[in-house]
């Protein structure tokens, strides 16, 4: 059996989709505190604060759980830095938490949701994996240190894991059964096509004189699905006995703000307006992945295309769930 935390979030509900198409047997725990419960479709849901340690050691005391895949954690760059210490307690003490109860219970596999953010302010584009970590805020902090943590228990105790650093994540279930929706909603493609619906009056596009051709940020979207399917295949890879890895998720393609907000009128068929405002603190002008390794060593391909984000996007707004 797979443990999930923060299963009920965005890539956590899509990853136990696949995970239970690949025919594993899973159950999530999640606080609910920005998740959904209608978001986890299948498998056993048991309602669990990661601060709870007692609860958890309970937890892997009574079920017999293979490995965990450690989704749970907040994820808003700006929050982060007005109240870091929210950031390191929930993505850092509560991970802590998490592979103490493991380690405990004798459960030495770890899938940990990491972000492109460790790298901070890129010094190379794309970024490979063995660029310096140094993460402009606390959310890319905890990410960093949590892997650190990660490392330190692997040489100590033999905790193995798979640390994956998405870069954008976007788009929905092709079949509009799950989606992203964040509360509140931050994300540039949710947020233009909230637009286009009406729920906003325009979309601001933060910085229009970034050294890109376009003048806006460069970003690498990748599909919520591919997402998803890379844990199963890291999952398959930790299950076989492999050694302990980081890599980053991405296309290795980068599109920039104008060009997606593009994108999501043409999908649309929608005006939406823009803005140019002043860039967003902290926002580095490009990020994209290089993608070969997780390519060699996982043999994972990002299938969808940004047409195909926006549309399963599109799909999902025009009929959210939760
Ligand atoms: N943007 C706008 N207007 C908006 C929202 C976003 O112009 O209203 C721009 C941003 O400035 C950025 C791009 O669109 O250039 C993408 O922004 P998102 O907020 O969609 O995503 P981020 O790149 O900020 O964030 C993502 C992940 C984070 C991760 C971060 C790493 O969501 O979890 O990458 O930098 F930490």
């Amino acid at each position: 059996m797979i443990l999930v935390t923060g299963g009920a979030g965005y890539v956590g509900s899509h990853t136990i989709l696949s995970l239970a198409e690949a025919g594993h047997t899973v159950v999530t725990v999640d606080n609910l505190s920005s998740g959904h419960r209608q978001a986890v479709f299948t498998g056993r849901f048991v309602e669990v604060d990661l601060g709870d340690r007692e609860l958890l050691r309970r937890l892997f005391k009574h079920l017999h759980i293979e490995a965990v895949i450690h989704f749970a954690a907040f994820c808003y760059v700006g929050e982060s830095v007005t109240s870091p210490e929210k950031y390191f307690n929930n993505n850092l003490v509560n991970g802590l938490n998490l592979i103490n109860a493991m380690l405990e219970a004798g459960v030495r596999k770890i899938i940990f949701s990491s972000s492109c953010a460790v790298y901070g302010v890129p010094q190379e584009v794309p970024i490979p994996e063995t660029h310096p970590k140094k993460p402009v805020n606390p959310y890319g902090m905890t990410k960093h240190f949590f892997e650190e943590v990660l490392k330190t228990y692997d040489a100590a105790h033999g905790l193995r894991y798979v640390s994956l650093r998405y870069f954008n994540a976007a788009g929905a279930d092709p079949q509009g059964r799950i989606g992203e929706s964040h509360d509140p909603e931050t994300h540039l493609i949710p947020l233009a096509l909230r637009t286009a619906l009406g729920h906003h009056s325009e979309i601001k596009i933060f910085g229009a004189n970034y050294p890109t051709p376009d003048g806006t940020c460069i970003r690498d979207y990748v599909h919520v699905c591919d997402l998803a399917e890379a844990h199963v295949l890291a999952l398959d890879y930790l299950l076989s006995g492999s050694k302990s890895i980081c890599l980053n998720l991405g296309t290795g393609k980068g599109y920039s703000v104008r060009e997606v907000v593009e994108r999501c009128r043409a999908i649309s068929q929608k005006p939406i307006s823009s803005r140019d405002v002043g860039p967003r603190p902290g926002d580095p002008p490009e990020l994209v992945s290089s993608g070969d390794k997780a390519r060699q060593i996982l043999n994972w391909k990002p299938r969808h295309s940004l047409t195909e984000i926006v549309s399963t996007a599109w799909n999902w707004h025009n009929n959210p769930k939760f």
